[in-house]
């Protein structure tokens, strides 16, 4: 079964699936994104994803292409076109196509649209769970706007293979001051010897994960204690529990930071319960079409 993608309206095969070689998001990363994990036939939390994708545009000066109930119609069909039950939509808009200067075209240009679902076999993250995750450390290099979900991933790009060359999974980037901020492509987290959830606020250095935010919430229902400060590196690597969160790895244990090992070097009580009570607390959105009511 071919791949299909949706490009500015028009739902094409991958092979035929292109934006211009003059658009933003090519040129510049002039371009935001959002990941939604697809669970069960279930689009995961779609309203705190467009409230973060509208901001991120906000941020940016970027129009809104269209409204919430028009990408919920696209996200569901592009699910259902690609037969994705357990797995992730991708949505990027970019500022648009226009003769390449760095300042923004005048008169606007209409915004570019893209989205694909890719189907993902929830086994192995379940698998991966059970052992978890190592993770390796470096200096965050980015550029201070890391609260907008913005396509300019080069920094992460470079921390993710160099945690894949060292056996590790995900790249926590680390501060100027020895703090972490966040991950690759994940929120990080510690739990301390007496049991409290430690992860970085929000307003600042890191983005604020929508998996992050049902984290809180969920711990919150748990009756887990959670304090939003930042940590060390070297109080990570003495905590009794580590774990990164995401849409795409949920809550993921993590067992080694460097060459330290976390805990006794298996998944922590407090991350596992997290990940098993998530789905308890997202909104859930089935892809299958509305039944039509005669
Ligand atoms: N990444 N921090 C960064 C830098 C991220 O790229 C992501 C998500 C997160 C977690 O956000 P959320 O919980 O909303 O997924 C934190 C996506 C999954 C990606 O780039 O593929």
């Amino acid at each position: 079964m071919s791949r299909i993608a949706f490009v500015n309206g028009r739902y094409l095969p991958h092979a035929n699936a292109a934006v211009h070689v003059e658009d933003r998001g090519f040129q510049f990363a002039d371009a935001v994104y959002e990941v939604c994990e697809i669970r069960a036939g279930m689009i995961v939390d779609p309203t705190l994803h467009f409230e973060r994708l509208e901001r991120s545009l906000r941020e940016l000066r970027i129009a809104v292409p269209m409204s919430r109930a028009a990408f919920l119609v696209v996200m569901r069909r592009v699910a259902r076109l690609n037969r994705v039950r357990d797995g992730s939509i991708y949505i990027q808009v970019s500022r648009g196509e226009a003769r390449r200067d760095h300042v923004f075209p005048s008169p606007a240009v209409p915004p570019t649209v893209v989205m694909t679902a890719k189907s993902v076999d929830p086994r192995k993250g379940e698998a991966l769970a059970e052992t978890g995750v190592r993770v390796i450390t470096v200096p965050d290099n980015r550029w201070e706007r890391v609260d907008i979900k913005s396509v300019s991933l080069l920094p992460n790009c470079l921390a993710k293979q160099a945690a894949k060359e060292a056996g590790a999974k995900e790249a926590w980037f680390v501060d100027a001051e020895g703090f972490v901020t966040e991950g690759g492509s994940t929120n990080a987290w510690i739990v301390t010897a007496d049991g409290v959830l430690v992860t970085r606020p929000a307003e600042h250095g890191i983005l604020r994960g929508i998996t992050r935010t049902i984290a809180l919430k969920v711990a919150e229902r748990l009756g887990l204690k959670v304090e939003e400060r930042a940590f060390t590196v070297d109080e990570a690597k003495r905590a009794r529990e580590a774990f990164i969160t995401a849409a795409t790895t949920l809550v993921m244990p993590v067992v080694a930071i460097d060459e330290a090992t976390i805990g006794n070097g298996a998944p922590g009580s407090a991350a596992l319960s997290l990940r098993h009570a998530f789905h308890d607390s997202t909104e859930m959105v089935p892809i299958a079409a509305p039944t039509t009511v005669a």
